[in-house]
């Protein structure tokens, strides 16, 4: 059977030796048929991959690649996979002649004649080491990001509770505040999360989607206008909370209480700061002279954040300006 596998792809004018011979895909064909499976072809692919030369492959069974750090579980894997007839994949780890370690993204199957009987294996071998080290590196720093953004929750949370504690009357009233404002954050964070890869989120859908979620007359009663650019997540939380007291308070006491009432909210950007500006306009006379308590607590976050919350309280509507680092 070695000699025909070997005439085979020695044939020049047959398009699937020169496939084997030459794709840049490691193949090798074992030889079931005599003792301890081994390797009767190896492409120039696999030498190239394993450093060693054509004649040190052929007779070998392929486990000569084994070595130190190859698991038990992923010979379990390998042997199951040779015994069910079937093709499959395992990733193990696999050594070259000169010692290096690589990880083999091992496909292996039979070959099967005309009769149905496995007369040859063959096997592929590609070499996942830098993709599964660039995946690991992408997961740690997933990880630390979330780690980060967890710390970082929990802390807006402490202070959102205890400044609503204080601020706040009645059990009640505190209640439902407290629960108002962590349901703010969750969202703001939900959004984080279902935004781009990149883990920012485009300004555009943050203000908008917080926005829409408060506004009866949809988009007519509100207008936004801003450059694209993105938020990290730790710009998100603030200004997610901040346009919820704001848009609450609109639509509770504000311009959002009426039908022909409006918020136009735009933004800049320079030296690394982001510009909010909330205007209302089209409600009813602004009679408040304070700042509201939930604005307060944002207040002292978006301060907490080095950033500056300033209130306009005019008659035609409420003007709020929130100076925020981008960074
Ligand atoms: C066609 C074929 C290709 C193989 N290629 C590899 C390989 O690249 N790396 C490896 O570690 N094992 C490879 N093996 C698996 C080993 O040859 C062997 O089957 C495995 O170590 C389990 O058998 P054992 O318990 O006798 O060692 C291959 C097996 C076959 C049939």
């Amino acid at each position: 059977m070695t000699e025909t596998i070997a005439a085979w792809t020695d044939r020049p004018d047959t398009i699937l030796s020169q496939a084997l011979r030459y794709s840049r895909l490691p193949v090798c064909i074992t030889d079931p048929s005599q003792a301890d499976n081994p390797i009767v072809f190896a492409n120039a692919a696999f030498t190239a991959l394993t450093g060693y030369t054509h004649n040190e492959i052929v007779g070998r069974n392929c486990r000569f690649l084994q070595g130190p750090d190859t698991t038990p579980a992923s010979l379990d894997k390998l042997r199951a996979i040779l015994a069910s007839g079937e093709v499959g994949t395992v990733e193990i780890t696999n050594y070259r002649k000169d010692g290096s370690k690589f990880l083999n993204s091992l496909q292996i199957g039979p070959i099967v004649n005309e009769e149905g009987r496995i007369t040859h294996f063959f096997g592929s071998q590609l070499d996942v080491t830098d993709a599964r080290n660039r995946e690991d590196s992408a997961r740690d720093l997933a990880d630390a990001e979330t780690k980060h953004r967890l710390k970082n929750i929990v802390s807006v949370l402490s202070v959102l509770i205890r400044l609503t504690a204080r601020e706040t009357l009645g059990p009640d009233a505190l209640i439902r505040e407290i629960i108002e404002r962590v349901q703010a954050v969750g969202d703001a964070h939900i959004r984080i999360l279902t935004g781009s890869e990149s883990g920012k989120s485009p300004i555009h859908e943050v203000i908008g989607g917080i926005i829409g979620a408060y506004a009866a007359r949809g988009s007519a009663s509100y207008d936004l206008d801003g450059p694209d650019i993105e938020l990290t997540p730790d710009a998100v939380t603030p200004i997610s909370l901040l346009l919820h007291e704001l848009a609450t308070n609109a639509v509770k006491y504000g311009a959002l209480s009426t039908p022909g009432g409006a918020v136009d909210i735009t933004w800049q950007t320079g030296d690394g700061m982001l510009t909010l500006n909330w205007a209302e306009k089209g409600g009813p006379p602004v009679e408040h002279s304070g700042r509201a308590s939930g604005s307060d607590i944002v207040g002292r976050l978006v301060e907490g954040s080095g950033g500056k919350l300033e209130f306009d309280w005019r008659r035609e509507g409420l003007r709020v300006r929130m100076d925020l680092p981008l960074a």
